[in-house]
């Protein structure tokens, strides 16, 4: 039978296996979950399409769901985040996998095509990062059902059109029977989130959806913390640049751009945060950065990052008025935060894979990182494993809860209920020998709080 992977180098394999036994050792929320739950296998029978960035942490989940009793079929969310001997490792261990770093956007969506090929019996759980796998079986089905898809606005849309309608040749049906049999999506980042509720809001959202993004250990943690560790280490790789001194400005002060500029100003850089949100603009100041707008910051920045969600953020505009040699990258989900095509047509170039350098008619030059995607896992290797067991954690925990309990859920999104939350955090705490002070009886009643807890409101915003 054909291999059912398409990878960079299965030659990498041992490599990835070795770094995969050193992330297990970093990762205490993954390995208590197979510890408590790996008897009794309670994803049996769940076959989970998967699609988030294909690490070597992301090696330590699929083993997770698998030894949970899972099947999977996986590929990354992101042409360039994946790493090649983490894939190699999963399709050695027989996991079918569909991932290469800098994979085209045509293969990409591919990919995303072939985690929904599971024969016969279809997949009946989505976990995703981004939206990306979410949105290729809805818009499939939306279809199949008469409508009709908008005109495409760039390549990515394109590509992403031309392997949807080829599937809708081969497989008429295959769309809806897949959304039906789906129980539930588990949603890892801030912008999957947003087009979950979305969806919901409209009413079309055809399963229930947890929202892994919004359990405090994940966003305060992996979106803050993960960032602060991967957001420098991402632009070091990509340029060597002194940092020290040198003047940054991350737009968006959200959990993303409050551990990206904590990273920066870590390096010795000053750095410069823009907002929209009075709230987080305010935070920013009174944490000590300076606060404008990307107009005022355009003449001062040497490097820039963005991490709002949102798109146009550094337009060509902005990019025309930077200084000679100017760093331009982004850590939000997706590449259009920067107007990264309005550059296609000057002189460019390619320093390195995922380094870029364009050349404007005034003979002003900029480097882009990763051609507007997500840097830190473009040009570095992500998040340390030790943050991303957190959120993984809540992922492992979600996708139990969505396959044996689907029943109680509407098709609505939903965060995992505080005691989980507390009990993820729980579970990271003597890796870092932390000694956690317990409650007396009086006490709890006086706060009023079980002493087990969990201890603060839903409300509560830490
Ligand atoms: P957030 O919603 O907490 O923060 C975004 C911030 O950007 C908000 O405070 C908002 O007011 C601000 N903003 C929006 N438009 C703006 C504009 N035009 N100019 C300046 N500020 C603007 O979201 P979060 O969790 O910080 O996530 C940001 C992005 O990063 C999302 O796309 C998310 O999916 C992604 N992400 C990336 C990670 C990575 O490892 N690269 C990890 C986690 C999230």
């Amino acid at each position: 039978m054909a291999e059912d992977y398409i990878i960079a180098d299965i030659g990498l394999a041992q490599y990835g296996r070795t770094e995969l036994d050193i992330a297990e050792t970093e990762m205490p929320g993954l390995m208590a979950t197979r510890e408590e739950y790996g008897a009794e296998k309670p994803l049996k029978g769940a076959r989970i399409a998967g699609c988030l960035h294909m690490t070597i942490q992301t090696a330590a989940l699929i083993e997770t769901l698998t030894e949970l009793g899972a099947e999977v079929r996986w590929a990354s969310c992101n042409i360039y985040s994946t790493q090649d001997h983490a894939a190699a490792a999963m399709a050695k261990a027989g996991i079918p996998v569909f991932a290469k770093k800098g994979e085209t956007l045509e293969e990409y969506w591919e990919y995303v095509d072939k985690i929904f090929q599971w024969g016969d019996e279809p997949c009946n759980m989505i976990l995703d990062d981004g939206g990306d796998a979410t949105m290729y079986i809805i818009w499939g089905a939306r279809v199949e059902e008469g409508e009709s898809l908008p005109a495409p606005q760039n390549e990515e849309e394109e590509a992403f059109q031309k392997v949807l309608q080829q599937r809708l040749k081969e497989s008429p049906g295959f769309f809806k029977k897949t959304r039906d049999a789906i129980r539930g999506v588990s949603e890892e980042t801030t912008t999957g989130v947003h087009r979950l509720y979305d969806l919901a809001k409209k009413g079309k959202l055809p399963f229930p959806a947890i929202n892994v993004n919004d359990s405090v250990t994940k966003s305060k943690f992996d979106n803050k913390y993960g960032c602060k560790e991967s957001l420098v280490d991402g632009i070091r790789r990509g340029t060597d640049v002194m940092m020290a001194g040198k003047v940054a400005v991350v737009a968006g002060y959200g959990d993303v751009g409050k551990g990206s500029a904590a990273s920066l100003r870590g390096a010795g850089a000053r750095v410069i945060v823009t907002e929209i949100d009075p709230i987080c603009a305010l935070q920013a100041a009174m944490d000590g950065f300076s606060v404008m707008t990307m107009e005022e910051a355009v003449k001062h920045g040497d490097i820039f990052v963005t991490s709002t969600g949102n798109k146009d953020v550094i337009t060509v505009d902005h990019m025309r008025e930077m200084k000679d040699m100017a760093i331009v990258g982004n850590i939000g989900h997706f590449d259009n935060e920067i107007q990264v095509n309005g550059l296609r047509n000057l002189e460019h170039v390619e320093v390195k894979p995922q380094v870029d350098m364009y050349t404007f008619p005034d003979g002003h030059r900029i480097l882009l990182l990763s051609q507007g995607r997500l840097l830190n896992l473009g040009n570095a290797t992500g998040h340390p494993s030790f943050v991303m067991s957190a959120s993984f954690t809540n992922q492992v925990l979600a996708q139990i809860e969505l396959w044996k309990n689907h029943g109680e859920y509407e098709n609505q999104v939903y965060v995992l209920p505080k005691h989980l939350d507390e009990k993820v955090a729980k579970l990271h705490l003597d890796k870092l020998n932390v000694h956690l002070t317990e409650l007396s009886d009086e006490q709890a009643s006086y706060i009023n709080v079980p002493k087990e807890g969990p201890y603060k409101t839903d409300a509560y915003r830490y």
